[in-house]
């Protein structure tokens, strides 16, 4: 009897690339394996064909067949494609249920390093294709007077399940100081800057390049209060708007329509994003929908990061976008657009 296969349940796929300024290239990856297939633009018709063949077993054959029918594919590319994809994204059907079942205890006992890296993961989206001919306006040059973060730590060997566990979102802020050590593993860890202790140095520079963040400092540890953009590219912080903690917790407090939880937080972090670059990079319907939930997962991460820590935090969508404009001398409001800003408690110690 032919043997069967089904789409592997457990493949993974993101932009990689070698070194900070090298190229992206769109990586195929089997986790259990560690086997992995780079796959080409032109060969971008095998991602929808994995998506809408996972509910079916196949040969490979059937494949080429449905390739050529469905995506006007010629047999020799379906053919070329298939063969080198085939080992990472098909398993055997009678090893189907044997190797989830090896699978799953594996992602409940993954450590919180291993769990967050398949969140990052989840940035590395179709977006990445434009940056790999466009440079990055927010992200690329050197700003004069920039103050560079250290190197983050790595990822703790917490579980992630303990860490949404322990997750609570915080409205009562305490006015501690946050460490700059922790800001840097927030920011480089949940938006995968290029640094030597990232887990995601390989793939640096995946941040879309609509994507704006600037930092609320308030009270962190050797940094004046004030706001600052980030640049991911180099890990470092451009000084926006220099004012007094007192000053910028009253602007936090108008710029996010009135929420006074933000007295005695130690810093904020508002995610922002120029929608009209975004459109003009991917002008589909389903644009702003796929933005929204990026934005929403990276909010998460950033909140899960700082728990990760034992820094508290509270996430708040309500924002004035005109003081937002106001506050930030104009980086965040015109065609720029905010959408989350996620607040931090600091650390006793
Ligand atoms: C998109 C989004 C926007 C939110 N905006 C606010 C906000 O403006 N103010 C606030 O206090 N909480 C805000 N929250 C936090 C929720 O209210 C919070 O998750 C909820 O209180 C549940 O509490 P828990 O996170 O401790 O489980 C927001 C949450 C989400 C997901």
């Amino acid at each position: 009897m032919t043997q069967r296969y089904r789409v592997n349940p457990l493949l993974s796929c993101s932009w990689q690339r070698d070194n900070p300024t090298g190229k992206l290239t769109f990586v195929a990856l089997d986790p259990l394996s560690k086997l992995n297939c780079a796959i080409a633009s032109s060969d971008f018709w095998l991602l929808e064909l994995l998506n809408n063949a996972y509910h079916q077993s196949w040969t490979l054959q059937d494949t080429i067949t449905l390739a050529e029918d469905r995506y006007k594919i010629e047999e020799t590319q379906a053919k070329n494609a298939l063969t080198r994809i085939w080992p990472v994204a098909f398993i055997e059907q009678s090893s189907f249920s044997a190797d989830l079942e090896k699978a799953m205890p594996l992602w409940a006992s993954r450590g919180a390093k291993l769990a967050l890296e398949y969140f990052a993961n989840s940035l590395r989206q179709k977006t990445a294709v434009s940056q790999s001919n466009v440079s990055n306006p927010n992200a690329g040059e050197v700003i004069p007077g920039a103050v560079p973060l250290p190197q983050p730590e790595p990822l703790p060997a917490k579980l992630l399940h303990e860490i949404f566990k322990a997750r609570r979102t915080c409205r009562d802020f305490l006015g501690h100081q946050l460490k700059l050590e922790h800001l840097s593993f927030i920011l480089a860890h949940a938006l995968c800057a290029p640094c030597k202790n990232s887990a995601y140095s390989a793939n640096a520079a995946s941040l879309p390049e609509e994507l704006v963040c600037h930092l609320f400092a308030m009270r962190v540890t050797g940094l004046d209060p004030g706001i600052y953009a980030y640049r991911p590219i180099t890990h470092e912080l451009g000084l926006v708007r220099a004012l007094s903690s007192q000053a910028l917790e009253q602007e936090m407090t108008e710029l996010l329509i009135g929420q006074t939880y933000v007295v005695g937080s130690a810093a904020g972090i508002l995610i922002s994003g120029n929608l009209d670059r975004l459109i003009q990079n991917d002008g589909r319907q389903s644009t702003y929908r796929k933005w929204l939930v990026r934005v929403g997962s990276l909010a998460q991460r950033f909140i899960l990061l700082g728990h990760a820590k034992d820094i508290t935090s509270f996430l708040s969508a309500a924002i004035n976008t005109q003081a937002t404009r106001r506050i930030t001398n104009g980086a965040v409001g015109g065609t720029v657009k905010p959408a989350h800003m996620v607040v931090f408690g600091g650390r006793e110690d």
